[in-house]
């Protein structure tokens, strides 16, 4: 997507200087900063840091990792050890293991000569996948969205609530949830956004609301509590989030929140939509509460709030007395039975298993 008048993915392998660069998200909305990963500690430090972030980015990253990893040292015990430190960054996101066991898979059987070419070539087809995966996302909920237009009055705008960030800024470019938004917008669908700010981090507040500020989408920023009040006054039509990992029967872990946005759709009858890539599909787990280990960070992300100050420094400040301690799940999972449906790059399914081996048959065998 655009960033001024520039094209940009959010992680691209300079040709020149022949190093992965990638947007440094930590700067975001104020300061739009590129960094260059070029260790192994580089990539390991911006997953975890959250210099990239977003399930797809995730992934994406990591396959960059092996691969600059492997020319460096194309051996199975280095290989080992990336998969293992890059694996360690964030336990959710399952695109992260996707592509890091689809890396090292490729890789074993290879001569030691073969690798770094070989996993080059497959972390630039990872990331070229995922943007057409994105794009088929985006095709796909475009004729839900499209549904529901039709259902409002002339001229009127469908409002689409959605939190933290699936935007392309998550992904490679595009986004999950966001997808359909700008397929939405650029085939001239009126449409309008709640962007849930997301405590603790702010994705939306800081990437959701830049995102669509930058291509012109009508979209209002929202505390994470109003989205119940709002579904009650019937000011939103439709929810579309994103998901870190979703289960083979269709249970939902995303950005901690989305559950408590999912019950208030289920009791105000707004339909509640879940826009995922295939990767992002963890066939080896049904009961998404019982088997998917949430993430836990920092307190420092909740005790304290980044923002620009008015002499435009980025500083962060504290919010609660000093010495509070603080809890800070990252993600929760949202029961299949609340979720109206999935988008995902083959057409939009139940939250089933029925419904997601429909679509797609060879994973779920
Ligand atoms: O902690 P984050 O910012 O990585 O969490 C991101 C989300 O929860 C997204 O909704 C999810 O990864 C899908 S991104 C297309």
């Amino acid at each position: 997507m655009k960033v001024g008048r520039k094209h940009y993915r959010s992680i691209w392998f300079d040709t020149e200087t022949r190093r992965v660069r990638i947007i440094d998200q930590r700067w975001l909305p104020h300061e739009f900063r590129i960094a260059d990963l070029v260790t192994r500690s580089d990539f390991v430090t911006a997953i975890a840091d959250m210099w990239v972030r977003g399930a797809p980015l995730i992934g994406a990253t990591a396959a960059h990792a092996i691969a600059e990893d492997m020319k460096r040292d194309p051996s199975d015990s280095n290989l080992d050890a990336a998969w293992e430190e890059l694996h360690a960054t964030r336990p959710t996101a399952i695109n992260l293991r996707w592509a890091l066991d689809g890396m090292r898979a490729l890789l074993r059987p290879l001569p030691e000569a073969e690798r770094a070419a070989a996993a080059h070539r497959r972390a630039l087809e990872i990331c070229d996948d995922d943007v057409e995966i994105n794009r088929n996302i985006g095709l796909h909920g475009l004729e839900t969205i499209r549904r529901i237009a039709s259902r409002k009055k002339p001229g009127e705008a469908v409002n689409i609530l959605t939190h933290c960030n699936a935007g392309w800024i998550a992904t490679v470019d595009w986004g999950t949830a966001t997808s359909p938004m700008y397929h939405a917008h650029e085939a001239g669908i009126a449409i309008h956004v709640w962007v849930d700010e997301t405590r603790p981090r702010n994705q939306g507040a800081q990437l959701t609301a830049w995102e669509l500020g930058a291509h012109g989408i009508p979209h209002r920023l929202v505390v994470d509590n109003a989205g119940g009040h709002l579904m009650q006054r019937g000011q939103v039509d439709m929810v579309i989030v994103g998901t870190d990992r979703t289960t083979a029967r269709g249970d939902v872990c995303n950005k901690i929140g989305t559950y408590l946005k999912a019950l208030a759709a289920h009791d105000n009858g707004v339909p509640f939509y879940v826009a995922l890539p295939s990767p992002t599909i963890d066939w080896s787990v049904h009961d998404g509460i019982a088997e998917i280990p949430i993430e836990e960070r920092h307190e420092r992300e909740v005790t304290h709030v980044q923002g620009r100050l008015d002499d435009g420094r980025i500083a962060a400040v504290q919010i609660s007395p000093e010495g509070t301690e603080a809890g800070n799940p990252a993600f929760d999972v949202t029961p299949a039975r609340l979720v109206t449906g999935l988008i995902t790059e083959r057409g939009v399914c139940r939250a089933s298993s029925e419904g997601l081996a429909a679509l797609f048959p060879e994973c779920a065998a």
